[in-house]
């Protein structure tokens, strides 16, 4: 089969496509034939190894799993033994940070906590992008306790993961002011933002509001600059360590001060929460948005994209032609 493989740590032009053998499905595990996946964040931090403590998990000198791809969709072709709850021919999609393989034709997985069957209706290319973002909103939302009536400032609206939090953020019934580009501002007032502040020409601490909750979803903010605009117990989470690392020294020592506090939860994916995301998106109160499609065979160019820092939302690999 077609595979995106790395051999070693580095930038995009580390994958190619390979000829590899096909998986085959194991006890308790399923075979899926790939259509769609995404190449997000997650893959590019996995393949650059940029972060050294990620090697802790995918390798300390070269990487265990050779091809990425935490998300994906597609078709059951087989099932190992003991696999009951698939059946072949089911549509499904999911996440697996464990294993990877997305950026392939075939992949199995065993611990099928993060696999779903796709909403009625909904194509492969949309199923592929419904976990990644939005799993680490929801967990970021979750750790942050929001409230029916809490006002939340969404630091970043138009990635993966600030374009989900918009979205899950209003299904939980808050207040939301989200902050994006110019070319952006509309995007985030069709997620449901109540206000959009565009960074580009507004001064977002200029903000009346007082929050609850700062999410700065492309980590680019820092809890000094967002501290004046919480509410006294207000709560700052960012997606990226920040300066130093200072995040993780915050969420260790701001709540020991019982007023304004930074958390820094690590992310986890549950069956669940899976469920949640297919309930929301099956009731169109979420949607991933997607921004580019590559073909498997330029892949090299979609991590290039994603690097840029640009991307709107989620960028989709199709493995295989559907139509
Ligand atoms: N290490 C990991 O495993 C991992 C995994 C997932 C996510 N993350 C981190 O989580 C963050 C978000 O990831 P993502 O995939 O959701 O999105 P992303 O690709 O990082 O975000 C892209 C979006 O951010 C906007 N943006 C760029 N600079 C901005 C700024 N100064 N203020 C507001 N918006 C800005 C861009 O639009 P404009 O520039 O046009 O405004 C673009 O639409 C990233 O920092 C990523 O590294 C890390």
């Amino acid at each position: 089969m077609k595979a995106a493989v790395h051999h070693v740590y580095g930038p995009p032009e580390v994958v190619s496509i390979e000829e590899v053998p096909a998986p085959v499905p194991q006890n308790g595990e399923i075979l899926i034939r790939v259509y769609a996946s995404t190449v997000n964040r997650t893959d590019c931090g996995f393949r650059s190894a940029q972060y050294f403590i990620s090697r802790l998990f995918s390798g300390l000198l070269k990487p265990k799993n050779k091809t990425l791809g935490c998300e994906f969709s597609g078709e059951v072709v087989e099932v190992g033994g003991g696999a009951v709850e698939f059946r072949v021919g089911d549509r499904v999609f999911g996440y697996d940070d464990d294993a990877f393989g997305g950026h392939a034709e075939f992949k199995v997985i065993g611990r099928q906590g993060g696999v779903a069957t796709i909403p009625e209706g909904m194509d492969y290319s949309v199923a592929a992008a419904l976990t990644e973002g939005s799993h680490y909103a929801l967990c970021n939302i979750r750790s942050a306790k929001v409230k029916a009536g809490d006002v939340v400032m969404v630091y970043g609206a138009s990635g993966a993961i600030g374009s989900a939090a918009v979205q899950l953020l209003k299904h939980f019934g808050t207040y939301v002011v989200a902050v994006v580009g110019t070319s952006h501002v509309e995007l985030a007032g069709s997620l449901g933002a109540d206000e959009v502040i565009d960074y580009m020409t507004q001064d977002f601490t200029q903000t009346p509001h007082r929050f609850d909750f700062i999410f700065d979803a492309v980590g680019k903010r820092s809890f000094g600059q967002c501290r004046p605009l919480l509410k006294s117990k207000g709560i700052y989470i960012s997606t990226e360590l920040g300066k130093r690392s200072e995040n993780i020294f915050l969420a260790l020592i701001t709540p020991l001060w019982g007023g304004k506090k930074v958390l820094f939860p690590l992310p986890t994916i549950k069956k669940e929460d899976v469920l949640f995301l297919k309930g929301l998106a099956e009731t169109g109160k979420f949607r991933p948005v997607i921004d580019r499609k590559y073909p498997l065979a330029e892949i090299v160019e979609a991590y290039q994209y994603v690097e840029t820092g640009q991307k709107v939302g989620n960028v989709v690999i199709s493995i295989r032609d559907i139509s």
